[in-house]
């Protein structure tokens, strides 16, 4: 089978290099791919940020199974545009990347859903901000509202160092792009874990947990990334703890999308903070994340594909994931 896969980050390698594994994979080709990606597929460029130009990829290659690595063309709702055109896709609608794409969805999404999460005001107005800042005496978290490639969140000490983020999030000084809407939340503290299950729309299983290194610098320092590097080992979360968690968090998320008409398929990421009173979502990314792929990739002895197909047909409860 040939495999198409957009992005071209260290994830998609992860990715690429997985599926040169499975024996059902004869051609795999990536968009737009890196010069890593290029030792293992043949890349093939696109502008990532115009669903019109992914479109024409998809459409000369015609690969028989999609996969979209990066945030960016899900919100551009790539998975809808190719399941109008009968293709199989791996990842979730424009819809349901609203998990992701919406901090405001999110937070409202959890609280309809009973998802563990910091306690949070949604605010539209700097005068919003101030008003709402009264129940936040301490420390408190400022996130802008869409995507913003892990520059969007500031963690503030005092309510005033939040009415400045606040400030530069609404004048567009942050993002360089206006905000509409924020979120303010009480900050949380203890060891973040990055949390992945395997979704249907109906159903979820768990993979694994991974961590990223934040900091750019050597030794922890400097300010925070995307990632430099990820590790995963069965130590960063018991078994009983996966299973609350799955209960919890994966289950529900899958369940209350599903009701509310919008059905999670793909990767759903949890970005946990495991806290004195347990564990809170401080994120949901809709996808792999980045570099976290790599670590889960190299751990994983299951074919990859059979991830893609289970996902895509509904069957995640009867795979056996190795
Ligand atoms: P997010 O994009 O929401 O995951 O935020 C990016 C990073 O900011 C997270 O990975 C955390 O390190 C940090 N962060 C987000 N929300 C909180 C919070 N409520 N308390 C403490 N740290 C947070
Ligand atoms: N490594 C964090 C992310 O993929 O969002």
């Amino acid at each position: 089978m040939k495999v198409l896969v957009i992005g071209g980050g260290g994830r998609e390698d992860a990715i690429v290099w997985a599926l040169g594994k499975s024996p059902q994979v004869s051609e795999i080709v990536c968009a737009p791919g890196n010069g890593g990606i290029a030792q293992r597929a043949r890349c093939v460029a696109v502008d990532s940020n115009s669903l019109s130009d992914l479109l024409r990829v998809v459409e000369g290659e015609k690969p028989d199974l999609t996969v979209v690595g990066p945030e960016v063309p899900l919100s551009l709702g790539i998975v809808d545009e190719l399941k109008k055109r009968g293709l199989r896709v791996f990842g979730p609608t424009k819809g349901a990347a609203m998990l992701e794409t919406s901090k405001a969805f999110a937070k409202d999404f959890m609280q309809r859903h009973g998802i563990p999460t910091a306690r949070y005001t949604v605010c539209h107005s700097l005068d919003e901000a101030r008003g709402a800042l009264r129940n936040f005496p301490g420390a408190v978290v400022v996130k802008a509202d869409g995507l913003a490639a892990g520059k969007g969140v500031v963690l503030c000490a005092n309510p005033a160092e939040a009415m400045a983020a606040a400030e530069g999030i609404f004048s567009g000084e942050l993002l360089g792009a206006v905000g509409a809407q924020l979120v303010l939340e009480e900050l949380l503290e203890g060891p973040e874990i990055s949390f992945f299950a395997l979704c249907d729309g109906t159903s979820a299983i768990a993979m694994q947990c991974a961590q990223d290194h934040k900091r750019i610098g050597e030794g922890d320092t400097g300010p925070n990334t995307g990632g430099m590097g990820a590790y995963s080992t069965d130590e960063l979360m018991s078994e009983g703890m996966r299973a609350w968690v799955m209960q919890h968090v994966a289950l529900p998320v899958v369940r209350g999308m599903r009701e509310e008409g919008v059905p999670f398929a793909g990767v759903l990421f949890i970005g946990l903070m495991m806290t004195a009173d347990g564990p809170k979502v401080l994120e949901f990314n809709t996808r792999f994340g980045d570099p976290e792929t790599q670590t889960l990739m190299m751990r994983l002895e299951s074919d990859v594909v059979e991830l893609f197909d289970a996902s895509i047909d509904g069957r995640v409860r009867d795979l056996k994931l190795r």
